[in-house]
């Protein structure tokens, strides 16, 4: 399996039932939880109407869908064609949606402009965004450096990147445990997504060698989330090493 774009060609349907945003879809802690991060990264981002905003891996446009709240068109691309589909015929099925292969062609009447891209290749035009978001993308990319410098190409002078990565040292303790399956040749690629984990010190020093500048370092994680446990996680989460453990790093990057 070539990962990810197969992955999420075969997995769009699977996808769209496990995050469903809707009232009932988010009574699960983890979709709430989903729900939450998207607000903080479209709060990050500060964008007005009228501003080109762009989200990078949109999947099934679950970003997207509360982007359209404050702007309109917004652009979106991803690998997967599959996922875009699902944009189309499903999340936002009562925009108008536009699958085109260029982006900076006036598309009047659209409510959403999409494109395949792989973010590793890109070919989307340069210097042409206000604001770019990402959100859950960058884990499942091997070239950290590259991905943020394509990112770093498309943004207009003093934009904004917002996005997610994942704690190598998360409290789950996931990435560790894969990444010790990894270093043992243990992932099925067949059946398992690869993935890629920041520490915060290294996500800090690749988006500085990018040109990016931090406006804003948060960090998250689903018991956060949680309105029991969340009250008491975030006390703890004052204590300076325990910092050090969520799960998600949600950051902001002006381009300089
Ligand atoms: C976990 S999903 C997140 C989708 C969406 N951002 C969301 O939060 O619901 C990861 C998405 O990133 C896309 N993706 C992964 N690597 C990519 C790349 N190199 N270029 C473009 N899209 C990519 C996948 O196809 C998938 O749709």
């Amino acid at each position: 399996m070539r990962n990810p774009q197969e992955y999420y060609n075969t997995h769009s349907q699977g996808y769209v039932q496990k995050w469903d945003l809707s009232p009932e879809g988010l009574k699960r802690p983890r979709n709430y939880y989903r729900l939450k991060i998207i607000e903080s990264i479209i709060k990050l981002a500060s964008i007005k109407p009228g501003e080109r905003v762009i989200e990078v891996g949109c999947g099934t446009g679950l970003v997207l869908r509360e982007v359209l709240k404050i702007t309109k068109p917004i652009y979106g691309t991803d690998i997967s064609s599959e996922m875009l589909q699902r944009v189309k015929d499903s999340v936002l099925k009562d925009k108008k949606v536009s699958i085109v292969n260029d982006l900076s062609e006036p598309n009047p009447g659209s409510d959403v402009l999409l494109a395949q891209d792989d973010l590793l290749k890109s070919k989307l035009p340069h210097k042409f965004f206000d604001k770019v978001l990402s959100m859950e993308v960058l884990r499942y990319n091997d070239d950290l450096p590259r991905c943020l410098g394509n990112i770093h190409a498309i943004m207009k002078e003093g934009g904004i990147f917002v996005f997610t990565v994942t704690n190598l040292f998360s409290f789950s303790l996931f990435p560790i445990k894969y990444s010790l399956r990894k270093l043992f040749n243990k992932i099925d690629q067949d059946k398992e997504l690869v993935q890629y984990f920041v520490t915060e010190r290294s996500i800090r020093k690749e988006l500085s060698r990018a040109n990016f500048s931090m406006i804003a370092f948060e960090r998250t994680g689903l018991l956060l989330s949680n309105q029991f446990i969340g009250q008491l996680v975030e006390k703890l989460s004052k204590i300076p090493i325990l910092n050090h453990f969520s799960d998600t790093f949600i950051i902001a990057a002006q381009a300089s």
